[in-house]
Formats: structure tokens, sequence, C-alpha cells
């Protein structure tokens, strides 16, 4: 197991992929193909990829992520174009940056703390009814769809806790499909930053249908909301008396745009993530069977308490090792907003950076046997023993994650309860693809047996 001393500032010279490499990459295996290529190849040296005109710089040895979120932020922003493409939907608060981005911060870490609250005390009795819920609409050995399970599952959680049940729940359905259609749509204006918007490319009409549908939801919502003058400690209420950087009330398209950001950072995030621990665990009936019999120790048969999000320390452990082998978010980009040096390789003003928390994960050198399944990594003790930077699914730094813990309680209570419920198996394989997020290629089942 390599230690922290073993990781000595990285130093190497520039890796370059050259474009023929990177289309050959791409043909054999996809974006995700030629990213864990490269990553093999380069083993954490700064590398940049030969697009044509696109010419990123692939970041992660987990010191050159040091440098870049944590000692040189302010240097390496999200100028880049899937900040844009993503400002079309979230609009440029919580997912931009400067004084419209600290506001928003503020805002959003008030209405979580908040509603953090009323999810402590909320969540457990959401996760009982949908699951409950699950256990009357399903029939004993169906298969069902992972991800729509999860995502309904999250968005009965999130409602109360985040919206103050103020989006009626078949809208709130309605509402995340159309969000993570638009979020997808976006791949190729990520993938192509440098084609201008009047140019059409793949992806826009389905990204225009689904944000007519997402507005169409949301602003009579806010509108209704805000006359009916009723506060509570929730996100929305936070947004409804919140002002932006220059003190002025945030506008109903903008709190409409909040609202979406939550969907996509929030939502889809913690149901993909729930979605691949079901992948792990039927992948690893070893571990499944601990935490099943965890499950039973805790919940002892009867319902989830909010106590029990702390005692799930296996299942927890299982969260992490999943967001660390299923980042969902697989790649994350800067700008340099400055030439600066980074591991000793020159990165010029402008340029684009592509750090990516999948590659770091599997990076030998931080990771013994980094494909391996393995949850005891997670134990504190081998947390201690880690360079802070290898495990990043989260983020680091001014923008890290702000639902970190929200994920962590409302994902253990959610497996807890469904193993305590359910024999729970996926009956064929299921591998990564790269998205926007990270999804799985085709459908994952669920085929879900009542313990009785
Ligand atoms: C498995 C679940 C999740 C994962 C993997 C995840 C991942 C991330 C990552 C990597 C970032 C950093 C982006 C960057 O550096 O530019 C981020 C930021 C953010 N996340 Fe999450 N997230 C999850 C769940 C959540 C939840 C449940 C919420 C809200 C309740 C949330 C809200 C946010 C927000 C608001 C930001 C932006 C923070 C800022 O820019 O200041 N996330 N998330």
């Amino acid at each position: 197991m390599p230690t922290r001393t073993d990781h000595r500032p990285h130093t190497v010279s520039l890796h370059t992929v050259p474009l023929r490499h990177v289309l050959g990459g791409l043909r054999a295996g996809g974006p995700l193909g030629l990213m864990e290529r490269t990553g093999r190849q380069s083993q954490g040296a700064l590398t940049r990829l030969d697009l044509g005109a696109f010419r990123p710089f692939l970041v992660t040895h987990p010191d050159h992520l040091r440098h870049v979120l944590r000692d040189h932020a302010e240097n390496y922003r999200r100028g880049t174009a899937m900040w844009k493409a993503m400002g079309r939907l979230t609009g440029l608060g919580i997912a931009g940056e400067g004084p419209r981005w600290r506001a928003s911060r503020e805002l959003w870490c008030k209405g979580l703390a908040g509603g953090a609250h009323a999810v402590a005390d909320g969540t457990a009795d959401s996760v009982a009814g949908a699951v409950a819920e699950l256990e009357r609409r399903v029939a004993a050995g169906a298969t069902v769809d992972a991800l729509t399970e999860m995502t309904r599952i999250v968005l009965r959680v999130v409602n109360p806790a985040f919206f103050g049940s103020r989006i009626p729940q078949g809208q709130c359905d309605r509402l995340a499909a159309a969000v993570a259609v638009a979020f997808d749509s976006l791949l190729w204006r990520m993938a192509l930053p440098f084609v201008p918007l009047a140019v059409p490319m793949p992806g826009d009409r389905a990204f225009t249908r689904a944000t007519r549908t997402v507005n169409d939801i949301l602003l009579p919502l806010v509108r209704r909301a805000r006359a009916a003058r009723h506060r509570g400690p929730d996100l929305m209420s936070v947004l409804l008396d919140g002002v932006d950087a220059d003190g002025r009330a945030l506008g109903d398209a903008q709190v409409a745009q909040d609202i979406v950001a939550l969907f996509v950072a929030g939502s889809e995030s913690s149901a993909l993530t729930l979605t691949w621990a079901w992948v792990a665990l039927a992948a690893h009936p070893g571990v499944a069977a601990e935490v099943r019999r965890e499950a039973d120790a805790v919940l002892g048969g009867g319902p989830p308490r909010r106590e029990h999000a702390r005692q799930l320390v296996l299942t927890r452990r299982v969260l992490a090792e999943v967001c660390r082998l299923y980042a969902m978010a697989w790649a994350v980009p800067r700008t340099a907003a400055a030439a600066d040096v980074v591991g000793g390789v020159t990165v010029p003003a402008g340029a684009t950076l592509v750090l990516s928390p999948y590659l770091t994960h599997r990076l030998p050198a931080f990771w013994e046997r980094p494909l391996r399944f393995d949850p005891d990594r997670f134990t504190e003790e081998r947390v201690r023993g880690r360079h802070p930077l290898a495990y990043l699914p989260f983020g680091d730094g001014p923008h890290q994650c702000v639902g970190q813990s929200f994920f962590f309680r409302q994902a253990a209570l959610v497996v807890a309860t469904m193993m305590s419920r359910f024999h729970v198996a996926v009956p064929t394989r299921a591998e990564p693809r790269a998205a926007v997020a990270l999804r799985p290629r085709g459908r994952v089942g669920l085929t879900l047996i009542p313990r009785g």
C-alpha cells in the first residue's frame, strides 16, 4: 500500500497525445476509452490531448490537482465551454464564477443547512415511504429500471427538504426527466467548444425542447410560491427571499434556474451513484451480504430512523468506494486565466485543463489494485494515510460540492432500507459511458424479490 511519504511532487515533462492517437482512441472506446487509455499511458503526468483546434491539458496527479484546485484556484476558472453550456441551463449563479457565484453559493449553503435540518428529520420517513411504495407497486421478482427508481426515491427526499414540497410529485418527476435530457444533450457543445452557438449541433433541438418543458413547469410554480408568501427552512424559500451580488432580489427566472441547478447537481448525481451502487453490490455478493447484515442489525427489521444514517458505517464505505470507481463527475474542466507552471510544465493563458477524478482514482501509485472494488479503502486509518487529493469525487477547493454529506446520509438510508426489504439482483452487466456525467451504457435492471 503506498503511503503519503511516497508522494514526491510530480515534475515530469509534458506528455502529448497526437491527434491520430486521439482519433484512434475515440474510435476504439469512445471518450471514456480514450481517457482510460491516456490515463494508463501518462500515469499522472500532465498530458496534452491534440484535438486539432482544441488542445486541453489532462490533469490527474494529486499534486497538480492541489495546485489547480486549492493553491492557485483563483487562476483556474470555470470559463470553459462546458460551464457556458451548463449556464444556459442553470444560469450563471451557482454554476458560474466571481461575485455572482459567491452570492449564490452563500444562499445555497444557507438553504442547504436549513434544508438539512428538515432532511435530518424527514429523510428517513421519505425513504421509508418511497421504498414502501416500490414494494406495493412492483410485483415480486419483477425487474425495474434502476435509474428511474433511484431518481424517484431521491426526488421524494429532495422535494420536501429543498422545495418545501411545493412541486407536486408528478411534476417533480417530469421536471427531473426534462432536466436530464437537457443536461445530456449538452455533450456535443462541451466536446467541441469552439463551435459557435449559431452553428447547429446534435443535441440542440433536444436541449431547446427540454428547457421549454422545464420553464413551462417551473416558472408558474415559482410565481405562485412567491405570491403565497409562505416561507420555510428549505432552499427554495431562501432563494425566493435571496439577493444577488448587487443586493437585488433574485428574479423568478434566476430562482427557476437555481432549482434546475439543484436537479442537475443534487438529484441526477445521487440517483446515478445509487444506480452504480447496485451494480457494484451485485458484482460483489460477499460485500452485499455484509451490507445486508449491517442493514438488519441497524434497522432491526423496522423503518429507517434519522440516527441510523451515522450507524451504517460499512454502507457508507461502500458508497465512498462506488464514488471512487464510478466518479459521476468524471471530467471537471477549468480555464487558466494567466500563464502558469504546473508540475514543471508551462500552461499558457486561456488553456483548458480537464481534471479527471475518474483517472486520478485509478492511479496505481495512490490506489493499490485500483480496479478492485474494496470498501475497506475507506477505513479512517487508510484515508489518513492517503494523499488528500487522491480522492475527489466531490471536487475540492472553493467550488467543492456543498451536497456531499447530504448525499451520504440519504444514500446510506436508501441502500439499507432497500436491502432490508428486498433481495436485489442486477441481471445484466452494466458498463459506464461518458456523457456529461458518467452514466450506464443502456438500461440497468434491478430484480426485486421481497424478503418477506
Ligand atoms: C454523488 C453525489 C454527488 C457528486 C458525485 C457531486 C459532485 C460534485 C463535484 C465534482 C462538484 C465540483 C464541481 C467543480 O469543481 O466545478 C460539485 C459541486 C457542487 N455540488 Fe455536488 N455532487 C453530488 C451531490 C450533490 C448534492 C446532493 C447537492 C445538493 C444538494 C450538490 C450540490 C452541488 C453544488 C451546488 C455544487 C457547486 C458548488 C460551487 O461551485 O460552489 N451536489 N459536486
